[in-house]
């Protein structure tokens, strides 16, 4: 048995009421639990456990939705009728398309660096709106949200777009955050897009939605936690 399962295992036996599970281990999440919702299968992975006795546990992933909740009630962004192109064909692209279709893009581009995976996804979620490019092959229709669902955050790497192209775009959003702006976060604000967001937002709302799994749809403030959060990394 791994580590990761036998501490699950022992969180809900000593009284656990719900978890989040984070990187690297949605996965292994996805593997471990009874049954999986809809959205988490569609994501293939698990960030949310929830017991349902007898040992059982369902899994759920609530990714999108606070990645949803974030860009339209936090920061007022428009996902219906909107270009929106996601940078990355990983985990974390993967865990948003779905979510993101559901609220009516206009069209939704992965952009991603090995064109096969991007590839695979669109076959994969095989939806009219659904388009994949290599970064060189990229064209930003003006007024598009571009969000950062790539790893080369973490590592301070930026990626390889054309500034001006970049510039069509009017909201940039990093699923990754930091004390600092991210390395993508600099990149847009260099091509003079205003409305540039990390990704705090996001894990705020996803914990939201995860809370109101355990607790029997009771609502978390978010708004406070996020302005809470960001105090406390100094901003
Ligand atoms: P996650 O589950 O966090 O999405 P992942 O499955 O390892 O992690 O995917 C990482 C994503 O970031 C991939 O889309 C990867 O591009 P490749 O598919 O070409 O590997 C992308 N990525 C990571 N570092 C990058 C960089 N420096 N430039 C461009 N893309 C990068």
């Amino acid at each position: 048995m791994s580590r990761f399962r036998r501490t699950v295992a022992e969180f809900f036996r000593t009284g656990g009421v719900g978890a989040n599970v984070t990187v690297p281990f949605k996965q292994q999440a996805f593997d471990l639990v009874t049954y999986v919702t809809t959205r988490a299968q569609q994501a293939g992975a698990v960030n949310t456990l929830v017991p349902l006795g007898y040992g059982q546990l369902l899994g759920d992933n609530t990714d999108g939705i606070g990645l949803v909740r974030d860009l339209q009630t936090n920061l007022q962004q428009k996902l219906t009728n909107r270009d929106v192109i996601i940078l990355g064909a990983g985990g974390a692209a993967r865990g948003v398309i779905a979510p993101l279709i559901e609220q009516g893009v206009a069209s939704l581009t992965i952009a991603n660096r090995t064109i096969e995976k991007a590839n695979l996804l669109v076959e994969q979620f095989a939806q009219p709106s659904l388009h994949a490019c290599r970064f060189d092959q990229l064209t930003i229709p003006t007024g598009a949200l571009v969000i950062n669902a790539t790893s080369a955050s973490l590592s301070g790497q930026k990626l390889p777009l054309k500034t001006n192209e970049l510039a069509h775009a009017e909201c940039a959003y990093d699923m990754m955050y930091g004390a600092q702006p991210t390395a993508f976060m600099q990149q847009a604000q260099q091509a003079g897009i205003t409305a540039v967001h990390d990704g705090l937002g996001m894990l705020v709302e996803q914990a939201g939605a995860a809370f109101q799994m355990w607790h029997e749809g009771a609502e978390l403030d978010t708004l406070k936690v996020i302005q809470k959060l960001r105090e406390s990394i100094g901003e």
